[in-house]
């Protein structure tokens, strides 16, 4: 099943609630654009591909509620749901990537506004049937990266909960286990949201995967020991120069991976990097609610203090010196990142 979808029947979108995951697997309905904007903040969904993807069937949403009878008010009606799905989570591109796609479609778009509507459901269903796609090629790229015996470690969530299907680094690891290779994950629990503890393992069980989870700072051991020998991770958005935003303690497995002499491998559909970028110091960087660091709990207490404060930074940025290739759906792209990144996204967009 797909993690986001439109359900044509009902005429609802559909998404999975990965809040509830492992525990509870349940489907959210929408019929209001603005539900879709809080449960991207709320993590209903969430990776940034899904995000994207849920972006634009939030906008087809949006198009369905307006009672708008010109095509401009239309049109003005999907530019203010626009703003209000864009505010959801500041830090992958995709969420921006996806609406821009769409708006860019309506502009060039003639016809009636009930055919608009229409218009903008098919945009909203191409972006999610393009992701599963590209994920899908991006994966048979990565997998050349994976031999026998390997053991690898992976951070947060990115498999099929984290896009509309398959996934980016795990959907690489997925793929290299469908192809026969033999080899172990190391699942990066990932605080505070616990993404890989959750959703990682979810999937790598359905998948038959053998895994061990380890917490996010034994990673280092692992990697120093020789028991761990690459790295693969997503991203939330990469710059042009390749620098990698991604989920808060990829930098520090980087550079545990860099000082070890280990690959270090981001799976990045070009639909997450923003060439507008020059580099990763203006990728803008989520902080949340400080509560989903303190509200930890050990032994049926919660373990800090209960006045206690916290900071909750979402992402961090990886520089490009501590990555040693990009895997995208056209290809693994090496260092000059400033260079080659550009040939990759611009293949892209001839195609698109
Ligand atoms: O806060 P999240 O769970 O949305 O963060 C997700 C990640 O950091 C993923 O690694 C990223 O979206 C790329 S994988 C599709």
């Amino acid at each position: 099943m797909r993690t986001v979808f439109w359900d044509y029947e009902t005429d609802e979108f559909k998404m999975i609630d990965q809040r509830r995951l492992p525990g509870v697997f349940e489907l959210s309905t929408y019929q209001d654009h603005k539900l879709v904007a809080q449960a991207i903040t709320d993590m209903v969904v969430r990776g940034a591909p899904a995000i994207g993807a849920a972006a634009g069937f939030g906008l087809a949403l949006a198009a369905n509620e307006s009672s708008a009878v010109k095509f401009s008010e239309l049109r003005a009606d999907l530019e203010t749901a626009c703003v209000v799905l864009k505010a959801a989570r500041p830090t992958a591109v995709n969420l921006a990537w996806a609406l821009d796609r769409i708006m860019r479609e309506v502009a060039e778009f003639e016809g009636s506004p009930v055919e608009l509507r229409q218009s903008v459901l098919e945009s909203a269903q191409r972006i999610a049937d393009e992701d599963v796609e590209i994920n899908k090629r991006m994966a048979e790229h990565g997998a050349t990266l994976i031999e026998d015996g390997d053991t690898v470690i992976h951070h947060c969530n990115t498999g099929s909960l984290a896009t509309v299907d398959w996934g980016t680094a795990l959907g690489v690891i997925h793929t290299a286990w469908e192809q026969g290779k033999k080899f172990h994950v190391l699942v990066d629990e990932t605080r505070p949201r616990l993404q890989g503890a959750r959703l990682t393992a979810w999937e790598l069980d359905q998948y038959g995967i053998p895994y061990d989870i380890i917490s996010d700072n034994m990673a280092g051991y692992f990697l120093s020991t020789g028991a761990a020998q690459k790295c693969f991770v997503g991203s939330d958005r990469t710059a042009a120069n390749g620098d990698v935003a991604n989920k808060i303690g990829t930098y520090m497995l980087a550079l545990a991976a860099h000082d070890n002499g280990i690959p270090f491998y981001p799976v990045v559909p070009t639909s997450t990097i923003d060439m507008s970028l020059a580099d990763g110091s203006l990728i803008p960087i989520e902080e949340r609610d400080p509560a989903e660091v303190l509200e930890l709990q050990f032994q049926g207490e919660q373990v800090a203090p209960v006045e206690a404060t916290a900071r909750n930074i979402a992402f961090d940025v990886t520089p490009n010196r501590l990555v040693t290739a990009i895997v995208t759906e056209n290809g693994i792209v090496h260092p000059p990142f400033e260079e080659n990144l550009k040939k990759v996204v611009e293949s892209y967009s001839l195609k698109a």
